[in-house]
């Protein structure tokens, strides 16, 4: 409790930390019962000033709520566009007040008399406006936090490749490592040349014992401290039409390498007292996922694991974040045998991941899987959620795999 109290409210300025309760308050105590306790006889409503009573202000309650919801996401893991908002809507308020109590007194001494209740709110406004820096997205700083060096997996394409990017945009130094080793060595060159960072290609096969030892070893000599664990894939189509090799490939790969991986470089993390992992996992691994089962499987086994190192592994000053993208442009797609179908950008995708360390314990890319994830999934029963998952990706997948 203690822990998750000081994640809550560590930095933010004391009177924001007020304002964001008072949020919280109006999101899950007062609005709810507001809209569904209160009879509609008594209701009212305030929007610019105008007052609405009955039906209407039960309907305009509504969106009452979405502003105090979003004000509490907003505040929490702060969002650059909360600035904008918390500044628009106090002013709005203000004025509000202002004209409520102006029109209500009257003549001059109306104009005079209505700036007194609305100055507070003018007030917060203004400071808000003040205080948008500290909405704005902060330098990731890895070095300073983590160490010399990155690790990444699954790097000769898509979202690991913009994850290194990333990482050495930043000046840390990065290992690279995936099969492919012609592309990886390309992406070093490409790295140092353009960001000035020293950059190591290893190729290595992770799905089996021999690649992960093969990786352990070319790393031996460096200090690691920061290990992105995103090499992974999926295998689109019917369980058993699946060929059995392959589908232990893939569980190897997506869950039996990161277990390996970090479990052998967090005890150099933990003796040099700092460090951080980032899985990737994906929204997949948020439902069963029928006809990518063994796929969504082991991006559950990724989210539980990580967000389970995340509290266990922060006593050490090591920070672990899940990353949940959606559909990215990738090759993922034509490797799992999916249709093709649009997604989001890898390095978006990349950067929120990196941003989310030591913030988080997982984060979801895309506001519609974060919507899909937390509340179709824990909304529906498990069977809805079931079947629901497999009508959508029903839709991906070619007909002679459903
Ligand atoms: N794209 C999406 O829609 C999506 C959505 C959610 C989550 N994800 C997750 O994002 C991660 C990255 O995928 P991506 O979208 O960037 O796909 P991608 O472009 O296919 O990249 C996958 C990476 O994993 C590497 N890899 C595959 N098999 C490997 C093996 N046996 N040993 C070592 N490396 C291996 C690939 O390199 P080599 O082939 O050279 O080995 C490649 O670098 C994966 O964990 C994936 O599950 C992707």
């Amino acid at each position: 409790m203690r822990e998750w109290l000081y994640d809550v409210f560590r930095e933010r300025p004391a009177w924001m930390s007020a304002v964001m309760v008072f949020c919280a308050y109006m999101a899950f105590v007062y609005l709810p019962w507001d809209l569904f306790v209160k009879p509609v006889a008594v209701d009212e409503e305030v929007w610019f000033g105008i007052r609405f009573t009955g039906w209407w202000a039960k309907i305009l309650a509504i969106p009452h709520w979405f502003v105090y919801a979003a004000a509490v996401y907003g505040f929490r893991r702060r969002r650059p566009w909360m600035a904008f908002w918390a500044t628009a809507y106090t002013a709005q308020v203000a004025f509000g007040i202002y004209l409520w109590s102006a029109v209500r007194v009257g003549g001059f001494s109306g104009v005079l008399v209505g700036l007194f209740p609305a100055l507070p709110f003018a007030g917060l406004a203004w400071a808000f406006w003040n205080a948008r820096e500290y909405f704005e997205p902060r330098p990731l700083s890895l070095v300073p936090r983590y160490g010399e060096w990155g690790l990444v997996t699954g790097a000769s394409s898509g979202i690991g490749a913009a994850l290194a990017r990333e990482i050495a945009a930043d000046g840390m130094n990065v290992i690279v490592s995936a099969r492919r080793a012609e592309r990886l060595e390309a992406l070093a060159a490409e790295l140092e040349r353009d960001f000035g960072v020293q950059a190591r290609a290893v190729p290595a096969d992770l799905a089996t014992r021999e690649g992960q030892r093969t990786l352990l070893d070319a790393v031996a000599d460096l200090e690691i401290g920061l290990l992105v664990n995103n090499a992974g894939r999926g295998l689109a189509g019917r369980f058993d039409l699946r060929d059995g090799d392959q589908l232990r490939d893939l569980v190897a790969l997506n869950c039996e390498a990161p277990v390996v991986l970090t479990h052998a470089l967090v005890q150099g993390m933990r003796e040099r007292g700092r460090g951080a992992v980032l899985f990737t996992g994906s929204a997949a691994g948020r439902q069963p996922l029928p006809l990518h089962a063994v796929y969504a499987a082991t991006k559950a086994f990724d989210l539980f694991l990580g967000e389970a190192l995340w509290a266990e592994l922060r006593a050490s000053n090591i920070d672990v974040v899940v990353l949940e993208p959606g559909s990215t442009e990738t090759e993922f797609q034509e490797i799992a045998g999916e249709l093709a179908h649009a997604g989001d950008r890898a390095d978006e995708v990349a950067r929120l991941g990196l941003a989310a360390l030591g913030e988080q314990p997982s984060v979801i890319a895309g506001w519609y899987n974060w919507i899909r994830a937390n509340l179709a999934a824990r909304l529906f029963t498990r069977p809805i959620t079931a079947h629901l998952a497999h009508a959508v990706i029903a839709k991906q997948v070619p007909e002679e795999l459903r």
